[in-house]
C-alpha cells in the first residue's frame, strides 16, 4: 500500500520531484525491468491515454514513451507539431485546452517557455521529453542505471565532460536530490544554467554531496565512478557548430587517454544519439566500459514507471 505522491504532478524539471519521488520512480521502474516477462501490469493503465508532441526529432524518448504506453495497456496518439492548428497560430492556450478534452497526459519536446506555457493551461499532467534548457526523463533513467551498477550512491562521483547543456542542467539537478558528487568539466562559456547550478549546490551542501567545476578533464576525472558525455551541438544550436566544435576540440573529447585518470571500474555512459569521434571515441563508447545500451533500454522502464505513478487511479 505505497502513498502514490506523483499522482497528476507536472514534470517540467527535476525541481518538480522530491527525492521521495525520485526514489519511488526508480523504485517502480527496478520492479517492471525485473517482471516484464510476466506482463502483470499489462492492464495498469488500460482506459488512459498519452498524447506526444514532437517539435524536434526524437529515438528513445518517443518510443520508450509509446512502447511504456502500449506495455501498460494504455493509448498513445503521436503529434508532430506540423500537423497541429498550433502550427498555424492557434494559441498554446487553446492547444492545452483541447488536448484536456481527450488526453490523460501529455509529452512534449519543444521550446521551454511553450511547455511551461503548455503546463499552465493544461488540465492534465505535462511531461518535459526534453526542452533545451532540461531532459528529466533522460536522468531519471539514468540514475536507474547508475543505482544497478553502483547500489551506493553515496560513494558514486559522476564527472561530466563537455557541454552544460539541459542533460547537465538535469544530472545536477537530480544528483543534489539524490545527494550524489557531480563534476562539471567544461570549457569557459559553456557552464550549465547558472540559476540552476546555484539552487542544486545549496541542496548538495545539506546531504553531504559536492557539486563544482573543474575546467581542466583530467583533474576533473581523477577517480570518477561515471563518466558522461553528451553532444557538443544540441538541437537548436547547430548554427554554432563550428564554434563548438573549435572550444570543445581536442580538449573535451572522452577518449582513452583522458580515461586512464578515472575510477578503475568506471562506467562510460551517453543518452544518445552520439556524435562518434566528436565527443567520444569509438574505443570508448563500444570498449568494455560503456553501458549505453543498458541506458538506452532504461528509458522504457522509468517511462513505464512514471506514467503509472502519475496516472495510477488505485
Ligand atoms: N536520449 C534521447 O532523448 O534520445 P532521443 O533524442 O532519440 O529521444
Ligand atoms: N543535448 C541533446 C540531447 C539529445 C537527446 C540535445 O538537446 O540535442
Amino acid at each position: 500500500n505505497i502513498i502514490i505522491m506523483l499522482k497528476n504532478k507536472n514534470l517540467i524539471s527535476l525541481k518538480d520531484l522530491s527525492k521521495d519521488d525520485i526514489i519511488q520512480i526508480l523504485d517502480l521502474a527496478d520492479v517492471l525491468k525485473k517482471e516484464k516477462q510476466n506482463d502483470v501490469y499489462r492492464n495498469d493503465l488500460s482506459n488512459k491515454s498519452l498524447a506526444i508532441i514532437l517539435n524536434k526529432p526524437s529515438t528513445r524518448t518517443k518510443i520508450s514513451f509509446e512502447l511504456a504506453m502500449y506495455e501498460l495497456g494504455g493509448h498513445v496518439i503521436n503529434l508532430n507539431y506540423n500537423d497541429l492548428q498550433l502550427s498555424r497560430s492557434e494559441t498554446i492556450e487553446d492547444t492545452a485546452n483541447a488536448l484536456s478534452c481527450y488526453i490523460n497526459v501529455i509529452v512534449a519536446r519543444t521550446n521551454h517557455s511553450d511547455l511551461v506555457q503548455l503546463s499552465n493551461y493544461s488540465k492534465v499532467p505535462v511531461i518535459n521529453g526534453l526542452s533545451e534548457l532540461y531532459h528529466p526523463c533522460q536522468i531519471l533513467s539514468d540514475l536507474q542505471t547508475i543505482r544497478e551498477i553502483q547500489p551506493n550512491l553515496s560513494k558514486t562521483k559522476i564527472t561530466w565532460i563537455g557541454d552544460g547543456n539541459n542533460v547537465c542542467n538535469s544530472l545536477i539537478l537530480g544528483c543534489a536530490k539524490l545527494g550524489i558528487s557531480v563534476t562539471i568539466s567544461c570549457p569557459k562559456g559553456y557552464e550549465p544554467n547558472s540559476e540552476v547550478f546555484n539552487y542544486s549546490k545549496k541542496i548538495s551542501q545539506n546531504n553531504d554531496s559536492n557539486i563544482e567545476i573543474i575546467y581542466d578533464p583530467y583533474q576533473a576525472v581523477l577517480d570518477s565512478t561515471v563518466i558522461m558525455t553528451d553532444t557538443f551541438v544540441s538541437m537548436g544550436v547547430e548554427s554554432e557548430k563550428e564554434i563548438r566544435l573549435k572550444s570543445f576540440l581536442p580538449k573535451y573529447q572522452v577518449n582513452s587517454r583522458l580515461l586512464k585518470n578515472a575510477s578503475v571500474d568506471y562506467v562510460f555512459m551517453h543518452c544518445l544519439p552520439a556524435h562518434r569521434n566528436h565527443e567520444v571515441t569509438n574505443d570508448v563508447i563500444d570498449g568494455p566500459h560503456s553501458v549505453v545500451w543498458q541506458e538506452a533500454e532504461n528509458r522504457l522502464h522509468t517511462q513505464k514507471s512514471l506514467l503509472s505513478l502519475i496516472l495510477n487511479d488505485k
